[in-house]
């Protein structure tokens, strides 16, 4: 490992240089399965032509300007993030934390002209919300947060989906929003009951503070929805608007690998920003906003949406099946190509099994393998994979 990177992170020995659709090679020409898509980031799976094509012809024509100016790309996308979600207006951002970080200031903001001096956030056990100070405060993980106190105040901790200690929490005046995922990704594939979904959104309309979903991980088609609240409106039946946050932070594949993150707003939540209250220099760069642009076009044109549902569903289905007999297995879960494994040890070992297949897939929570491929997965790819993935936690769970 190289010993001009800070040690950050526990990495497998393994570089890429290319790719192709769902298929990354390193630099021995071996092939390996992407079913972790550079966690929940290459949508469109590796080298797509179009996104290439887009981001090519966008670098020559320009890069960055600067938000002092208008930047028509980042209108553009604006407008169609919005028109896909109903929501009202957007302030771009460069990756997850950040659009968290934006999405808590603004809530704090909100609570502040409500008259509320220090402002509380409702957050949820297991969450994961990103690794900057407040993002780390607001998340649900200890050891993230140990050592790095003081963390930031204001967030009040309830159980994930608990919608009767999200009733009691809000009985605080001093509580501004509730900020959770629909599925928590990091948290280990955990789906939130839609109804508790539906609950919270109506507490919060109630009580009139903010309800702020964190998509980063199961939005921009992952659930075979474009967003995990659309998908949990559709789940229970009920029009969207029923669903509808206030504020949705997005990240991860959006720009289909190029960074980009996007903070959205509407109703009570729509307005709160002015100038000065926030800002960016990277944010919503043309680069950046033309591979997102593209992302959602190519997500909408190959039917992306529906075939992440189908394949997600074909997958869970197969993995519960195959692994249904074997002991040391508890549950195959999750939503579209959002898909967890849970064991009952740690199952680290299963990552470097599956490296060796071939496979690349992820290990969260500890015990859960994670499965987030490309969007682009289609059902050769996903028999390769359950069959890879089954065959390498059957070894592991057989000898440990
Ligand atoms: C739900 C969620 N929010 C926020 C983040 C942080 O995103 P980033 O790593 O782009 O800062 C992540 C990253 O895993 C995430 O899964």
């Amino acid at each position: 490992m190289s010993p001009w990177l800070m040690n950050t992170y526990a990495r497998l020995p393994v570089a890429f240089t290319r790719g192709e659709g769902v298929w990354l090679y390193d630099e021995e020409g071996r092939r390996y399965l992407d079913g972790v898509a550079g966690i929940a980031v290459s949508t469109l799976g590796h080298a797509h032509p179009r996104l290439v094509a887009a981001i090519c012809a966008q670098a020559g024509r320009l890069i960055h300007t600067s938000n002092l100016y208008r930047v028509r790309e980042q209108e553009a996308l604006a407008e169609r993030l919005c028109r896909l979600s109903g929501m009202e207006e957007v302030f771009f951002a460069n990756s997850g934390a950040e659009a968290n970080e934006g999405a808590i200031k603004l809530a704090r903001l909100y609570g502040y002209r409500r008259g509320i001096k220090r402002a509380k956030i409702v957050v949820m056990e297991g969450a994961f919300h990103g690794r900057t100070l407040a993002a780390l405060s607001a998340t649900g993980n200890r050891r993230a947060q140990e050592g790095f106190e003081p963390l930031v105040e204001g967030f009040v901790r309830v159980p994930f989906g608990d919608v009767a200690a999200v009733e009691r929490a809000l009985a605080d005046e001093e509580v501004v929003a509730v900020l959770f995922e629909v599925i928590q990704g990091e948290g280990g594939v955990r789906v939130a009951n839609p109804e508790a979904v539906r609950t919270i959104r109506e507490l919060t309309r109630a009580r009139e503070v903010l309800m702020v979903v964190d998509e980063v991980q199961c939005g921009v088609g992952r659930t075979g929805c474009w967003f995990g609240w659309q998908w949990a409106a559709a789940a229970l039946g009920v029009a969207e608007e029923r669903l509808r946050p206030d504020v949705m932070t997005l990240a991860k594949g959006l720009g289909g690998g190029v960074p980009i993150g996007a903070l959205l707003a509407s109703g009570p939540a729509a307005g709160v920003f002015g100038p000065g209250n926030h800002g960016s220099t990277f944010g919503g760069n043309p680069l950046a906003c033309t591979a997102a642009l593209t992302t959602l076009a190519v997500i909408e044109e190959e039917g992306l949406l529906t075939n992440a549902a189908e394949q997600g569903r074909w997958l869970r289905e197969e993995l519960r099946q195959t692994l249904s007999e074997v002991r040391g297995v508890e549950e195959v879960r999750g939503e579209g190509l959002m898909v967890g494994v849970a064991l009952d040890r740690p199952a680290a070992e299963v990552v470097f099994r599956a490296l060796e297949s071939g496979l690349l897939v992820n290990v969260t929570a500890e015990r859960v393998v994670r499965l987030l491929p490309p969007l682009i997965l289609r059902r050769p790819e996903a028999e390769i994979l359950a069959t890879q993935l089954a065959a390498c936690v059957r070894a592991f769970l057989a000898s440990s």
